[in-house]
């Protein structure tokens, strides 16, 4: 699609008008999320992303919300999802895995990006080894959901469903 989708530019949440459609949710996952299921299941579980995104994808149609997804292993891709979110999404969920602790440019893209935004991890960064304890994503986003697992994709989808209609 080019240009902004009907309907979704300057939107609010609160301004939106019940039944006429759906806020669009873009759930994007980074690196070796794509393991998921096969790697490190001590720490990650044994769902795959597949299983995370169809909860989510459950949890966010019970909300009245319309989600999407997408992985990239690659930094650039994923700066360039978020670019074009920016046009076909209202809100932004993440999970940029290792990129979630130095990457600037994907903190400088979300920071363009006016909707809802939530970071998400699986684990518990902070509880883990020093070099996770930061994030630098987190002065960009309006809050984080960490260490709760599988079930931390639904209480995202309840984080942005509150954000956009307060
Ligand atoms: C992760 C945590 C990150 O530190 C790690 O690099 C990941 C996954 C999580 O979901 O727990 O790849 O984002």
């Amino acid at each position: 699609m080019t240009g902004p989708a009907p309907g979704i530019e300057g939107l609010t949440g609160a301004g939106r008008l019940p039944g006429v459609e759906r806020p669009r949710v873009l759930l994007l996952s980074g690196p070796n999320l794509d393991l998921l299921g096969e790697r490190q299941p001590e720490i990650y579980g044994r769902e795959r992303l597949a299983d995370h995104v169809a909860r989510a994808t459950a949890a966010a149609r019970a909300l009245g919300l319309m989600l999407s997804s997408a992985q990239h292993t690659d930094e650039a891709s994923l700066v360039r999802a978020v670019q074009g979110a920016r046009h076909e999404a209202d809100a932004l969920v993440v999970n940029a895995g290792a990129l979630t602790h130095y990457s600037w440019a994907l903190a400088d893209a979300l920071a363009t990006f006016d909707g809802p935004k939530v970071e998400l991890h699986l684990s518990h960064p902070e509880a883990r080894e020093p070099w996770r304890h930061t994030s630098v994503l987190a002065s960009v986003v309006d809050g984080t959901i960490a260490g709760f697992g599988g079930i931390g994709y639904e209480l995202a989808m309840h984080a942005v469903s509150a954000l956009l209609r307060p």
